[in-house]
């Protein structure tokens, strides 16, 4: 075969074609655990900095320790058995996609535009001397371009924010990115979720919150040129603390953390 013939260049691009194709699906492979490792560290800084336990400078794993995992049903609220279901194994993600292991929400349910929802989710508890002190829970929902996941912690009272993080998400840089700017995450910090009837009242506003308002303690700014990505937040924030989110688990912890 002559070297610059037709066969032999299409001989050499289907070689090198096929050998790249082998080198990326094998790093692709490879590297799939550790990629997994990261997600779940960047999972656990997430949860830490949220419940404001996140120190730069001491191990994760360590810090860590003071969180306990739970898989909680959304439908009882009640904790699940670890041998029912081993937090270690659990998927969210995927029985959120799996029909017989979620539900599907109509539109009027759906303010999070997520579809679906698990029926059994994660919570995380902080205790101290054996007393809850926090529950972070984990949220999703739409944004402008992407779904966010992040985590919502809740002092003890269960009404008070500590802190609202995200871990994943593609909206734009400087616009609805805003979202991981320490300081419009600190704004949640103290607000509350709940009015004094236990309804959902926090919301992110299209502005900012006016301090003299009354309401302003269920307030938080909105995202300047990003208000759609900030009511994707408001509503996420809602829903999961809604009844159709951790509404009857929130109410189990309420019942049995003050008996
Ligand atoms: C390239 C580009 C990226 C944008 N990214 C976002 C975004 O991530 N989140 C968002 O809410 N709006 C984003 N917007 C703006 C929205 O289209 C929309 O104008 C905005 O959410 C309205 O908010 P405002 O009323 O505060 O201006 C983007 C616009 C452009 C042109």
């Amino acid at each position: 075969m002559q070297r610059d013939s037709i066969a032999n260049t299409f001989a050499v691009a289907t070689c090198l074609c096929v050998v790249c194709s082998v080198v990326v699906s094998t790093a692709a492979v490879v590297l799939r655990p550790a990629q997994e490792r990261n997600q779940l560290m960047e999972q656990k800084r997430n949860i830490l900095r949220a419940a404001g336990l996140y120190q730069r400078d001491r191990p994760l794993e360590e810090l860590f320790e003071q969180v306990e995992v739970h898989v909680v049903d959304l439908e009882s609220g009640e904790l699940v058995d670890p041998s029912v279901i081993d937090p270690d194994t659990f998927n969210q993600r995927a029985a959120a996609r799996d029909p017989d292991k979620s539900r599907s929400l109509d539109r009027r349910q759906d303010p999070a535009g997520i579809g679906r929802r698990a029926d059994y989710s994660f919570v995380y508890m902080v205790r101290k001397n054996g007393q809850l002190s926090q529950v972070v829970l984990p949220v999703h929902g739409k944004g402008l371009w992407s779904t966010l996941y992040g985590f919502l912690a809740l002092d003890a009272d269960l009404d008070h924010i500590q802190g609202l993080t995200f871990y994943e998400h593609g909206e734009t840089p400087g616009l609805g990115g805003e979202v991981d700017n320490p300081r419009w995450q600190q704004q949640w910090v103290g607000k509350r979720a709940f009015d004094d009837q236990g309804d959902v009242r926090i919301r992110v506003l299209r502005g900012r919150v006016d301090d003299d308002d009354p309401d302003a303690i269920h307030q938080v700014d909105g995202l300047a040129g990003a208000t759609i990505t900030a009511q994707g937040v408001s509503n996420l924030v809602q829903f999961w603390l809604g009844e159709q989110g951790f509404g009857s688990v929130l109410e189990t912890l309420r019942e049995r953390e003050t008996e």
